[in-house]
């Protein structure tokens, strides 16, 4: 038994209050201390320590067929270089399987680059294995059974897909719950939005000549956030072009109580940094003609019979007068733009059967494209809102 199983076992007898690991990475290697040198230390060590991820290596050339523990041999048709036996390949996967359906990644520069997207997409899975490879490459014939992603770090050649492995888990990590402190998570989320971070500065004032933009200094939190965000906007611009054509800006619309005033406030939080929120119980807003672009993702938060007040819109006094969906966003126009609907409850969901179909007839003749219909609620755990924020941000990008 591998101390990683001992470990869990432990868990399974003992455990009160403690909990499997959200993500576990097994990774197949021939050098399975390069993988532990780099998930045994910083953030990912800290998580590894705090049994929020574990990441667990294999050594391939333990399950080599061969006496000698030989896990390469001459290419078949000639050429230089050795390739890696499908046998001891084979065997590793397997006993990293243990018969579950896990996903095979296969770290390899003949694939498609890694992004941020597929990161994400790869996060909502609860367990992982990474396949490395070395010398010419791995039999294809094993690949061809097993695996199920292929992944690369980048246009270059590596020596091995060791390296590729640790980005990999380093960038999906950052998904897991707990794994990144307030502080540090709120470091990384422009990516998010498309768009590269705006520039940072620290003291002092001035450095070489140097003054940091009078804004910074303000502390008028509105003005920096905005100064950031066309900052973010114009370094994109500059320097990664590509990214601004996949970019959509969050709009989360909501009417009801505070509780689906909280709903839209968490989510949009965890799908944008510059995520905007609408707030339909106003008057205003629902008699203004409003269109929305193709590169933005509306949201609607749905309540099924809102009679109470919220904290900013006090009950008038004839009372609540509840109006159907379609009525409430009755001013709303798209051109391809897409929606997500979220109940709060599969109640709720049933409830607004017959209203919310007559709301989707109505919003595709004006221009919008249904993406998705989810349950949140904010007594979710952190982990279920985070899955949620990913699934809708993964129909996102395969649309655009
Ligand atoms: N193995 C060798 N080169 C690689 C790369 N660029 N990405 C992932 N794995 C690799």
């Amino acid at each position: 038994m591998k101390e990683w199983q001992i470990n869990i076992c432990i868990k399974r007898r003992f455990g009160k209050g403690i909990r499997d690991e959200d993500m576990k990475f097994h990774v197949l290697t021939l050098f399975p201390e390069m993988i532990r040198n780099i998930t045994e230390t910083s953030i990912v060590g800290r998580a590894v320590k705090n049994e929020l991820i574990s990441v667990e290596t294999i050594n391939i050339r333990d399950y080599s067929a061969n006496k000698h523990m030989r896990v390469d041999d001459y290419p078949y048709g000639g050429g230089a270089g050795m390739v890696m036996e499908a046998e001891p390949v084979y065997r590793a996967i397997m006993a990293a399987k243990q018969d579950k359906a896990t996903r095979v990644i296969y770290m390899t520069p003949q694939a498609r680059v890694l992004n941020q997207t597929k990161v994400e997409e790869l996060a909502l899975e609860e367990e992982l294995i990474i396949l490395c490879g070395h010398y010419e490459g791995i039999d294809d014939r094993v690949l061809q059974e097993c695996v199920t992603d292929y992944v690369s770090i980048g246009d270059y050649v590596l020596t091995g897909g060791e390296l590729g492995a640790a980005v990999l888990i380093d960038a999906v990590s950052r998904f897991i719950p707990g794994v990144l402190s307030n502080e540090e998570s709120s470091q990384f989320e422009s990516l998010q939005d498309n768009l590269l971070e705006y520039p940072h500065y620290t003291r002092p004032e001035l450095w070489h000549d140097k003054e940091v933009p009078k804004v910074l200094l303000s502390g008028d939190h509105k003005k920096i956030e905005a100064w950031r965000l066309e900052h973010s906007k114009i370094r994109t611009q500059e320097r990664r072009p590509d990214l601004l054509n996949q970019s959509y800006q969050i709009c989360s619309l909501w009417y009801g109580n505070d509780a689906t005033r909280e709903s839209a406030e968490l989510l949009t939080a965890r799908l944008s940094r510059y995520g905007q929120l609408y707030d339909y119980n106003r008057r205003k807003l629902q008699k203004t003609r409003t269109c929305f672009q193709k590169r933005q993702l509306l949201i609607f938060y749905l309540q099924a019979e809102h009679d109470t007040p919220s904290e900013r819109q006090p009950a008038r006094a004839e009372g609540p007068v509840y109006m159907t969906l379609r009525e409430r966003y009755r001013n709303l126009y798209g051109q391809e733009t897409p929606y997500v609907l979220i109940y709060s409850s599969k109640e709720e969901e049933e409830r607004m059967q017959a209203e919310t179909e007559e709301f989707r007839m109505h919003m595709e003749k004006r221009g919008f494209v249904k993406l998705q219909e989810s349950i949140f609620h904010p007594d979710f755990s952190e982990k279920e809102q985070i899955r949620i924020a990913l699934q809708i941000r993964a129909n996102v990008a395969e649309i655009s």
